[in-house]
């Protein structure tokens, strides 16, 4: 390994999902890739009662199935990364672990602890470690994953818990879309083209649209995702993020706070949602089969799917609706942004021309099959005057084949080298929070009579088509859609 400066790797909750889907996978991507700096170790904490051979065992044969360079890695390679492989049994609520975990990184120069765990534990840990004294050293860093609190009364609490024991430089949140290639171009497509800034407002723009799509269900993560549901899981977060990259000014510079700024202020600008409002503008879900996963309550209303409709008070994006999606046990994974076009202000083509006509369209597909789209009409060729929807579209793998770096290779090694660019702030989080905790308080004062409502494969409820065609519009990702784009390349 080479690099700059000794690093420790502290992973609280080693033995969990996100351990082993993401994390090993992606500092084992880097370690291959020679990214890691020099002495780097990683030292897995929790209360499994295993060995070092059982975690060693755990995480190897997770590799094959996650990590991207499984194809590659062979024993040896596994071999000379598992010697910086440490675990120690700890219970993370006794003040004596962290007496031991002192004695682990007393002669480290530079520790970064990595909160793998359920919510509830993270500020009870953060506690521990202020107390015994490991923040001191300005060097370490504490990354947390969302979500960051369950409302802005449990957001802010953790901020200032946070904030009494470490400089917000040492806080890294972590929001993993923002490390996805695709995400990140928004940024380059917006602010590295002039083509198009001047379309790109309430002038051109009619409506945008961002689905986030999984097919799988809640797998085996039925404590967490019960607690949560899809509000706090994916719109807080995930959604909310795009919206910002879509919606924002452009930055002056591409500097953390400059980005941060930018982004903050469109939550800032976000139509405050009232209370009688919220019927009428969040759409909740919840599949059939959802309260018979495991660990799920069998009388459970938590949502696993939402449909928002929400407005940027601004001059550029005044009256321009944004509708968010997002769900499980939806037909297909996928995830794209769709900026519709205004429709032409005269028909200049006598009607029948233009039978199939659709507005011009610009998509960004997140995920899986990265590609940006442009949809626009032209003449059918033929005899008669006839047009046609037809897509231009770049696709990233054709461009670019071969391994891009996960989303969590991406952010790990910014942690890794002191980068926050891509990290949250804490005025972020109570922003996002403050627009939504009125939903959230709405949906736990009414419990929704027709849950499930929803099957597995289809696109979620029936409200949430009527949000968006009581505005005589309709969702522009659906499987038709899906089957009439040819495909790109999938990543490898
Ligand atoms: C996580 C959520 O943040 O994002 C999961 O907790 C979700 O519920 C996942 O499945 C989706 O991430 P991706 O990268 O697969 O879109």
């Amino acid at each position: 390994m080479t690099g700059p400066s000794p690093t420790i790797f502290v992973i609280f909750g080693a033995g969990g999902d996100l351990t082993k889907r993401k994390l090993i996978p992606a500092l084992y991507d880097l370690f291959l890739d020679q990214k890691l700096p020099q002495h780097f170790s990683i030292l897995g904490l929790d209360h499994q009662g295993w060995t070092q051979d059982d975690f060693n065992k755990h995480l190897k044969e997770n590799i094959n199935e996650f990590s991207h360079q499984r194809k590659s890695n062979g024993k040896e390679s596994w071999r000379s990364f598992s010697i910086f492989l440490k675990y120690l049994n700890l219970d993370f609520l006794k003040a004596e672990s962290y007496t031991r975990l002192q004695v682990e990184l007393k002669n480290s120069p530079k520790y970064i602890f990595y909160l793998a765990t359920a919510p509830f534990l993270v500020e009870n840990i953060i506690n521990h470690l202020g107390e015994a004294n490991l923040f001191l050293n300005k060097e370490s860093r504490v990354v947390i994953e969302k979500p960051f609190g369950k409302d802005l009364e449990s957001s802010s609490k953790l901020n200032e818990t946070l904030t009494r024991l470490l400089d917000e430089s040492q806080i890294y949140r972590i929001d993993h879309y923002l490390g996805k290639e695709t995400v990140q171009n928004i940024l380059a497509l917006r602010f590295a083209n002039s083509l198009f800034e001047p379309l790109w407002n309430r002038n051109y723009i009619d409506n945008v649209q961002i689905t986030v799509a999984e097919e799988i269900g809640v797998e085996n993560r039925g404590n967490y995702y019960d607690k949560s549901g899809a509000l706090r899981d994916m719109v807080e977060n995930h959604l909310l993020q795009l919206l910002c990259l879509i919606a924002m000014e452009p930055p002056i510079e591409f500097i953390k706070n400059e980005f941060q700024n930018k982004m903050i202020d469109v939550l800032h600008s976000i139509r405050p949602i009232a209370k009688d409002q919220v019927s009428k503008i969040a759409v909740r879900g919840q599949y059939i089969g959802y309260r018979e996963e495991p660990r799920i309550d069998p009388n459970s209303k938590t949502e696993t799917f939402v449909a928002l409709k929400l407005y940027v008070d601004n001059w550029r994006w005044q009256d321009v609706p944004f509708y968010l999606r997002a769900g499980k046990k939806l037909p297909k994974q996928v995830a794209e942004i769709s900026l519709q076009f205004r429709s032409v202000p005269h028909q200049t083509f006598p009607g029948k021309t233009h039978e199939m006509s659709v507005p011009n369209n610009l998509i960004i597909r997140i995920q899986p099959e990265e590609s940006i789209i442009l949809r626009f009409q032209v003449k059918r060729p033929g005899t008669h005057f006839k047009l046609q929807p037809v897509d231009m579209r770049f696709c990233y793998n054709e461009f670019f084949p071969g391994k891009f770096p996960s989303a969590y290779e991406t952010l790990l090694l910014d942690i890794i080298n002191g980068d926050g660019m891509l990290f949250i702030r804490s005025d972020r989080e109570t922003a996002a929070w403050s627009i939504l905790t009125v939903i959230l308080d709405e949906w736990e004062k009414k419990t929704p009579s027709d849950f499930p409502n929803y099957p597995a494969g289809s696109w979620g409820p029936k409200a949430s088509d009527d949000l968006i065609e009581r505005d005589g519009r309709k969702w522009l990702l659906t499987s038709t859609s899906l089957e009439e784009q040819s495909a790109c390349p999938l990543s490898q």
